[in-house]
Parts: C-alpha cells; structure tokens; sequence
C-alpha cells in the first residue's frame, strides 16, 4: 500500500471557481500536497495520459475535453490515499456519487466530472511522474 495518489481539478471545476472549494475539501480530509501545477494539457498529452482508455467509445471526448481548458495537477500524500481519495471524490457518475462528495458537490456529468484520482497504486506513480519531475515534488 502506497501512500501517494494523483489528482486533476478538471477543466468543468476550473471554469466554474471552484479550485478553491476543491483544495479545502482535500487538505480537510488529511491529504498533504506533495506537488501542484496549474497547466493546460495539449490534445496529444491527455491521450497519452488516458491512453488505457483508448478502446473505449468516450475516448476522443474525453481527450478533447480534458485538453478544452486549463487544469490542476497535484500528487497528494496520505496514509491510504488512493482508496481514502476515492472515496472522498465520489463515483465517476456524480449523479451515483455520495452526499458530501467533491463530485456530488462540483461535478456536471460523467465527462465534467470536476476531478480525476488514481485508481491504484500502480497508476498513482505511473500519473505522478507523467506531470512532475523529483525536482518539483517536496
Ligand atoms: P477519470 O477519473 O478522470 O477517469 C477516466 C475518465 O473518463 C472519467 O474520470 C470520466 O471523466 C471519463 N468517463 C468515464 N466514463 C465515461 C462515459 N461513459 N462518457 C464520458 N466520459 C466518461
């Protein structure tokens, strides 16, 4: 079990202000920031970042959208944090998510789905070093 997951603040969340909102609600829940970015993803990066969900029909939407606007990038550090940050995000669906979620709080829709988190270990390390160098992780 690892102790670092990865985070967006997606472009819908972004947008709409609600940076702030999402940062105290994450720092609330016990998560360290390990590294943040503001940053906007060109369209060949976020394919490569979502490439395992190249066969699926919502790819290119998906690629599109997350390249549409400026996001925020941060791995966050925490004992259990993937499983604890997913919780507290919620379902991928906000309408399917939990009271009191960031998702049920901020999210739009499936796709403006206001955050991203790791979903393993595995990929948390995997994401966490796509956006940051060891020289920007403190
Ligand atoms: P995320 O946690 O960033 O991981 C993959 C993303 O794909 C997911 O959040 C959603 O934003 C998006 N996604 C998943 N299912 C669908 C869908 N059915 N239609 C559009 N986007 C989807």
């Amino acid at each position: 079990m690892s102790n670092l997951t990865f985070t967006m603040i997606k472009p819908d969340a972004v947008e709409k202000n609600y940076i702030g909102g999402i940062l105290k609600m994450i720092n609330d829940a016990g998560f360290r920031i390990h590294a943040m970015k503001f940053t906007q993803l060109s369209k060949e990066a976020a394919g490569k970042f979502y490439e395992v969900h190249k066969e699926r029909p919502f790819y290119g939407e998906l690629v599109d959208y997350m390249s549409s606007g400026p996001i925020v990038a941060a791995v966050l550090i925490k004992e259990n944090a993937v499983a604890d940050f997913r919780t507290l995000i919620g379902a991928t669906d906000p309408t399917k998510a939990a009271e009191g979620t960031i998702r049920k709080i901020y999210a739009q829709s499936i796709a403006a789905n206001a955050v991203h988190g790791s979903d393993s270990d595995e990929n948390a390390g995997i994401e966490a070093s796509f956006f940051f160098s060891s020289l920007e992780r403190f």
